[in-house]
Parts: structure tokens; sequence; C-alpha cells
């Protein structure tokens, strides 16, 4: 299944830890990558520096043009899903998406917003998808959304090429460290 984050309307002033913790659900929770419509090398820094720690191939582009990307993600076949609280509600789409990403045919952009979203995000997406009809938060909506399509089976997930990894443990931390000097 694939699934890439476009995140819009980010303000480098104000939502540098928000756009952050979007790209780090993104990637904790099995999508691809994190498209950033705005330049701000600083949070595809941070986020590239956990992958290269914690392993997996995440990828983070910033700079797109939010347009150009649906246009490109849908021509290539690919279904977008833009998540608003003005949206249908989750568990009534939420087996359609499945079943499409299911097919293979067709990978999802989940696109989420910060300030206002412009009102031809609402008309180019497959679905307008609401975690509920009250507003809260994009990287909430996010981690609900992926988890609800993949049914938590990307909590398993393994990271490859990872320089430290998490023993489970009831109580207690145990890391391993990999890293090759
Ligand atoms: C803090 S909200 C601001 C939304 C903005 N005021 C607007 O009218 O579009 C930022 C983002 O969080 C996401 N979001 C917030 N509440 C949501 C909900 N109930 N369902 C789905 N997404 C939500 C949306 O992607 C939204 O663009």
């Amino acid at each position: 299944m694939e699934i890439v984050v476009l995140r819009l309307g980010h303000r480098p002033e104000r939502d540098k830890r928000v756009t952050t913790h979007v790209g780090l659900v993104g990637r904790a929770l099995g999508a691809r990558g994190m498209l950033l419509a705005a330049d701000d090398r600083g949070v595809e820094r941070s986020i590239k520096e956990v992958t290269k720690l914690w392993g997996g191939n995440f990828f983070v582009k910033t700079g797109v043009k939010w347009g150009d990307e649906i246009k490109r993600w849908k021509q290539e076949g690919g279904k977008v899903c833009h998540l608003t609280m003005y949206g249908e509600n989750i568990l009534d789409v939420i087996d359609e998406m499945r079943e499409e990403a299911k097919s293979g045919k067709a990978g999802i952009m989940v696109v989420v917003g910060a300030e206002k979203v412009p009102y031809e995000v609402f008309g180019a997406a497959d679905w307008n998808i609401a975690v509920g009809n009250q507003p809260h938060s994009e990287i909430a909506a996010l981690a609900l959304l992926l988890d609800y399509l993949q049914e938590g089976k990307e909590l398993k997930a393994v990271f490859e090429h990872a320089e430290i990894e998490i023993v489970p443990k009831r109580r207690g931390k145990k890391v391993i460290m990999t890293r090759k000097e």
C-alpha cells in the first residue's frame, strides 16, 4: 500500500514543530514520504536525521507546488484523500479507501492543511474525510487515518538499516545500537 503525505499551508515562523510531527507520524505509521508545499529545509533535516538513526526509507521533499503534485499523482492513477473536519465521516468511507488501497492499483496521497485550505483541494480530492466533524489537529487526524487504513498492521513494521532499535520491554528501557563505524 503506497501512501504519501502532502502538507499544505506550512508557515515557517509558527508551524515547524507541527509539520515535523506530521512527517514523523507519517514515517512511523507507514507512509512512504512527505511532500512539503513550502521552503523549510529545517523540517526536512530533522526528519532525515530521525530516518538515518531509526531506519526505513521515508523521503521528504520541500518546496513542491501542491497543485502540480496533486495533478501528477492523479495522472499516474493515484487517489487523493484530503483530511478536513468538513468532510465525510471516516467510518463511512474507510472500507472504500481500503479496497482501493488493497487493489494495489492506486497509491493514496493524504493531504493535510495548516491554515485555511484552498477550495480547489476539496474539488481535486477523491475523498474529503473528517476524523469526526470537530476541529482538532492534522497530526491526530493523520495518525488515525493511517491506522484505520492499514488496520493497525503499520504498528508492527520493521524499519530497515536502523542504527538504533528498541527492544520492547514491559518495564525499563532496552536499546540496541547497530551502527557500523
Ligand atoms: C488546525 S486545522 C485548521 C483548519 C482551518 N481552520 C480550515 O478551515 O481549513 C489544520 C488541519 O488539521 C486537519 N484537521 C483538523 N481537524 C480535523 C478533523 N476533524 N478531521 C480531519 N482533519 C482535521 C485538517 O487537515 C486541517 O487542514
